[in-house]
């Protein structure tokens, strides 16, 4: 596709689509609870859909009603083995909450993905499982897998690395296990697993001391079917954001977005740099806190992000990069080591595209440095995504300041958000 320059902001009520994250857990944990529970608003992207197309392999009867999903769940061992090989494309989450879930089931499972997924390490969450007892015949790193399901042993587990799918996995794990298990996590990670397990009634307790988080949970518990709204996601709305604050003329709103505080990093960020935002009507929807998001054009200033506020935005570093390419004055951006673990090498692609977009960007060991240029002049204008969406959302952003901005393999926007390019176009956006 082709961004091109746009001349009177982006404006207008904005409908971002639902919480990928959360749409992911909202069809996991209902599929192995007792009874039937109706998700409403569930993001149909392409890496939900395969979590969806997972659990109708592995025997869970699921319908599916426009935006309304009715799950009936039988309980924590109701799940069968698959007749084939679980495909998951290009999805992470997937991946990594499946590994733990059927680490614990009574059947083997195969789980495989597209060359982007392939590459991604999945022994984050294969060695601690193995800590618990769980048996995997793999020789690499990555994909593909395959769980030798067995019966668990309850352990006390530390999390080394920032990562909520790592935990997730791991909880996904202890809920089927008998006995009393400890998760500890060093690190603030979004708390979306924890929350839905606790409306379905699972016996968990957390505890919190400081940044270190304690997850207990009691397993072999059955948990309740429960209905679950999915919010808007504030990953998905962020690209909206940081183009409304950099083309003038801009003002948007936007409706029902989840701002839990283990992922609201970006909105500190972006107001740390002068953004004009203004988050209202804060309420909570099935466990959730939603709120709605009033953002304007705005003068941006540099700023500097520590690595704790990674954690709470990492999936947000190449828009919020893309808002620090027109900030007045430097930005540096610390501790960005998983940025080269997601569905590409996202530390490198930015400084990459960034450079090639005429803007002086540095990696400097994990830290990225921009240096906004003051007029752009464009040295090559295609745009290399490596099949992924993050990175073609926001340089497709880009090129609304830039225009003529050609993003490769485009088609990746579909894992999270399918209809990007029709609400950016209805809102004042320019992309062929
Ligand atoms: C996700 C967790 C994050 C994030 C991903 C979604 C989740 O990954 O990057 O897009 O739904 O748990 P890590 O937990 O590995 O950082």
């Amino acid at each position: 596709m082709i961004s091109n320059k746009i001349e009177n902001g982006i404006n207008g009520n904005i409908k971002i689509p639902s919480d990928k994250s959360i749409s992911h857990r909202s069809i996991i944990i209902p599929s192995i609870s007792n009874g039937i529970s109706e998700i409403n608003n569930l993001l149909m992207s392409d890496d939900v859909i395969h979590t969806l197309e997972a659990f109708k392999a592995l025997g869970v009867k699921i319908l599916m009603e426009n935006k309304r999903i009715i799950i009936f769940g039988k309980g924590l061992n109701s799940l069968s083995k698959s007749k084939k090989n679980i495909y998951l494309g290009n999805s992470g989450t997937s991946a990594r909450l499946l590994t733990g879930l059927l680490a614990s089931q009574n059947f083997d499972s195969i789980l495989e993905g597209d060359i982007s997924l392939s590459s991604r390490p999945m022994n984050r969450i294969v060695d601690p499982l193995k800590l618990m007892g769980a048996k995997f015949n793999n020789s690499s790193d990555t994909l593909p897998l395959e769980i030798i399901g067995t019966e668990l042993i309850n352990k006390n587990i530390e999390i080394e690395i920032p990562s909520a799918q790592i935990k997730s996995g791991l909880l996904l794990a202890a809920i089927n296990t008998l006995g009393v298990s400890k998760i500890i996590e060093k690190n603030i990670t979004r708390d979306h697993t924890e929350n839905m397990l606790l409306s379905f009634g699972a016996d968990i307790k957390i505890k919190k001391n400081g940044t270190e988080t304690s997850i207990i949970i009691n397993g072999k518990k059955e948990l309740k079917a429960n209905d679950i709204e999915v919010p808007s996601d504030l990953s998905s709305s962020a690209f909206f954001i940081v183009a409304a604050l950099i083309n003038s003329g801009s003002k948007i709103s936007m409706k029902n977005i989840n701002i839990n505080p283990t992922r609201d990093g970006i909105l500190k960020a972006l107001k740390k740099m002068g953004a004009k935002i203004e988050i209202k009507n804060q309420r909570n929807l099935s466990g959730e806190i939603v709120a709605d998001i009033y953002v304007e054009y705005s003068t941006l200033y540099g700023c500097e992000l520590d690595a704790e506020m990674a954690k709470l935005m990492i999936d947000e570093y190449p828009i919020l990069s893309i808002a620090a390419a027109f900030a007045k004055g430097p930005s540096l951006f610390r501790g960005l080591k998983e940025l080269r673990v997601k569905e590409s090498d996202r530390l490198e692609l930015i400084k990459l595209n960034l450079n090639k977009c005429g803007c002086n960007c540095e990696i400097i060991n994990d830290d990225l440095l921009i240096k906004p240029a003051e007029f752009y002049n464009t040295l090559d204008n295609n745009i290399r995504t490596d099949f992924d969406h993050r990175i073609a959302m926001s340089f497709a952003i880009m090129g609304s300041k830039l225009g003529n901005l050609k993003i490769e393999n485009s088609n990746s926007i579909n894992t999270s958000f399918p209809n990007f390019v029709d609400i950016y176009n209805e809102s004042g956006g320019n992309i062929l």
